[in-house]
């Protein structure tokens, strides 16, 4: 079995990576991966030099490139994490999350079609529904709930469902697609609620805490997720999307409140900052397909993944800190300052 993963430079991908590579070491893994701000070669340096694996330095909008992968690799599996994946990023310019989010897909689905494929997976999110009223837990995001996006973001990750779905039905290709909800662990790009805090509490910095901190998200451990797709893939049938989540709602105050607790910082570094435009208040995914169909549960504890995330970023400061002493400070300064 030869699978490309697009995006596997990144968080999830290359957790992704590492996990199939010990689940299924006889399989042949090709990262394909743009390597933009948000994709690092140093992640995958653990499995850079296997000699089942690859790494391609590629575009998944450049057609020609993806063909040529495509004639010299002849892969049985696509799983797609290529993606920009920032909300607030998408909030400020749009356009490449159209490109790269929407037209990639489409790109990475043509070669499917032309060089035919056993499974085509679109990694998707639990943003593709929207968002959930606070005072209303007895609601979840089901299969079945509406697509109604509110970011750039979300509306360009529901549009390339759409078309996966689209391709599926009208070209017979064999497409499966995930949505999982918020995901820690390590890798994780500093941008990111959880990294972002953990890296401001470790150098004093103030915590910048959007409106009052209430909106809740649904935080599922990564490795959690890439198990999740890996029976996607396998177990799954095509033409179905299947949500995934751990029933671990919480609010983004009480998650940094808790990284200052485990790193001892005072809770006065917490600053309340002009909110997100748009911001999505409430995430919540009902997994019971999932768990039904395929037997997914998962199996980290929030109080144990965090522990582990946080023992990660202290145990690997070289990797962020180089990330962050970077291009990321006109970002900091561009998101923050002022806010
Ligand atoms: P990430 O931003 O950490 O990584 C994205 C990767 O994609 C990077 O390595 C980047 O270089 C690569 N990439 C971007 N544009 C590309 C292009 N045009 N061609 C090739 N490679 C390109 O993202 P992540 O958090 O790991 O998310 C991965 C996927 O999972 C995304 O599709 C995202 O929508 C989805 N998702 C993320 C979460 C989450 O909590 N992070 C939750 C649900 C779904
Ligand atoms: P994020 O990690 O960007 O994920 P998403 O928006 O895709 O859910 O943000 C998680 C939550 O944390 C979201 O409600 C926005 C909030 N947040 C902050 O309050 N401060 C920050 O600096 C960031 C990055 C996020």
């Amino acid at each position: 079995m030869t699978i490309i993963v697009t995006g596997g430079a990144g968080f999830i991908g290359s957790n992704f990576i590492f996990y199939m590579m010990e689940a299924h070491p006889e399989y042949k893994i090709i990262c394909l991966d743009k390597l933009t701000y948000a994709g690092n070669l140093s992640t995958l340096k653990s499995v850079m030099f296997k000699p089942n694996f690859r790494f391609v330095k590629l575009d998944i909008c450049d057609r020609e490139g993806v063909y040529h992968l495509f004639e010299e690799e002849k892969p049985d599996m696509v799983v797609n994490f290529a993606a920009e994946s920032h909300v607030d990023r998408s909030i400020e310019d749009p356009s490449i999350f159209l490109q790269t989010n929407i037209i990639g897909t489409s790109v990475l689905m043509d070669a499917c079609r032309k060089y035919g494929i056993v499974r085509y997976h679109q990694v998707s999110t639990d943003e593709v529904y929207g968002d959930l009223p606070l005072d209303r837990p007895d609601l979840l995001f089901t299969e079945e709930t509406p697509i109604r996006t509110s970011s750039p973001y979300s509306s360009s990750k529901a549009s390339a469902d759409l078309l996966a779905m689209a391709y599926h039905r009208t070209y017979g290709l064999p497409v499966s697609i995930s949505r999982c909800s918020n995901n820690y662990g390590p890798y994780q790009f500093p941008e990111k609620l959880i990294p972002l805090m953990i890296a401001n509490c470790l150098s004093n910095k103030p915590l910048p805490v959007y409106g009052k901190g209430l909106n809740v998200r649904d935080w599922l451990y990564v490795e959690d997720h890439c198990k999740a797709i890996d029976l996607v893939i396998h177990k799954g049938n095509v033409g179905e999307v299947y949500n995934i989540g751990g029933h671990n709602e919480m609010q983004n105050i009480e998650i940094v409140k808790l990284i200052c607790k485990d790193l001892d910082k005072p809770e006065s570094l917490i600053t309340y900052v002009t909110d997100r435009k748009g911001h999505d208040m409430r995430y919540a995914i009902d997994p019971t397909k999932i768990h039904n169909e395929l037997g997914w549960l998962p199996e980290t504890k929030f109080a144990d993944g965090i522990e582990k995330t946080i023992k990660w970023y202290l145990d690997n400061r070289s990797w962020w800190g180089e990330i962050i002493s970077g291009e990321y400070q006109k970002y900091y300064e561009k998101m923050y300052s002022n806010r």
